[in-house]
């Protein structure tokens, strides 16, 4: 399995997944702003890799301070974790995992900074622990629902390269084909920045699950064509109702798969779930540059000062969804009690 991000003691090595498929580059730092900086730049990415991802890089802004007062150290903190929440705005693992840094400090009445840095740097690694069981968790509950012979279509990457561990939608798709089920994978390429095609299939080709790349655009006609029998995505948020907000594009899916009475499952760790938020319309959606649009390779796409719209992800909703899959099991609708029971307190 890809080891997408490590904690080296005092720096962090990651995976720089804008230089694959052609280059496997790690890039290893010790300093917070390059990792903030990955973030944004989506060298990492994919929901629960930022929320492990952010956990390190408050490690990574306080390791200089361990002989400080506690005093100066606490401020570090707040500096961290605030440049840290700016990265992404739709990812919930993002503000989960700062949460839980937060959470681990205020339970916490020691005044000695080293302490302190000890006690955090537990809490991050548990973190990235826990999202690789709730990855192996999800893969068993979700094979469940993949019957041998079955043409899947994905989206986007929620494999190793998106977790800490084998991965969300993608962990399904492997632990059903580890389990020999017979099964082959459609993989949309994702425009603009190709996740699907760079990413996801890589990781299908690494397991030897026979996938298929395919234009976006291609999806409808793919689905009817090759009888595709189920769409797995992953999620950066679902909200209390289940409304979904994940790759642009996805919501297309939802509704290609409603349109020919086929199954659309996502598939998260508890993490993503937001319950503070009761419908998709209060989902915060990033939106980026218009170069990630208007070129490609380094070349104009569209005239210069073309006006463009880039958002990140869609929203799909809730009634487009067959199932949720968490570390918990399988959730069916309505979703709000059982998504409710699920997150814990
Ligand atoms: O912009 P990205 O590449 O970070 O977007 C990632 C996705 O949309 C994934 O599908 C999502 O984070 C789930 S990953 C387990």
């Amino acid at each position: 399995m890809i080891r997408s991000i490590e904690w080296c003691g005092d720096k962090v090595r990651f995976l720089d997944q804008t230089a694959l498929p052609n280059d496997e580059k790690y890039v290893e730092t010790s300093d917070i702003n390059v990792l903030a900086e990955a973030i944004v730049k989506l060298k990492v990415r994919g929901a629960p890799l930022i929320g492990i991802s952010a956990a390190y890089g408050t490690l990574l802004g306080l390791h200089q301070h361990k002989h400080s007062s506690a005093g100066i150290f606490l401020e570090q903190f707040h500096r961290s974790t605030s440049l840290l929440e700016k990265t992404r705005p739709t990812a919930k693992n993002l503000f989960w995992a700062l949460e839980r840094m937060r959470n681990v400090l205020r339970l916490n009445s020691t005044n000695n900074a080293y302490t302190l840095f000890d006690i955090l740097e537990s809490e991050a690694k548990a973190i990235h622990d826990e999202d690789r069981r709730m990855c192996e968790s999800m893969g068993i509950f979700g094979a469940q629902l993949i019957e041998s012979g079955a043409t899947i279509l994905t989206h986007c990457n929620s494999g190793s390269l998106a977790t800490g561990g084998i991965g969300t939608g993608l962990g399904v798709i492997k632990t059903a084909h580890k389990a020999g089920k017979k099964i082959s994978v459609y993989v949309d390429e994702t425009r603009p920045l190709l996740q699907g095609a760079r990413l996801t299939m890589c990781e299908l080709e690494k397991e030897n699950i026979p996938a298929t790349l395919i234009t976006d655009n291609s999806a409808a006609w793919t689905i009817k064509q090759k009888n595709v029998d189920v769409v797995i995505v992953g999620a950066d948020r679902v909200v209390a109702n289940g409304d979904t907000a994940n790759k642009i594009g996805t919501y297309n899916l939802a509704i290609l798969a409603k349109e020919h009475g086929i199954h659309f499952y996502v598939v998260i760790p508890t993490s993503t779930i937001d319950l503070s938020l009761t419908s998709g319309n209060e989902i915060q959606i990033e939106e980026r540059g218009v170069d990630e649009v208007a070129s490609f390779s380094g070349l104009c796409t569209a005239p210069k000062g073309a006006k463009v719209f880039a958002p990140a992800f869609d929203v799909t909703p809730n009634d487009y969804i067959t199932a949720i899959v968490t570390e918990k099991g399988i959730h069916r609708p309505p979703y709000i009690e059982s998504l409710r029971q699920a997150v814990p307190r």
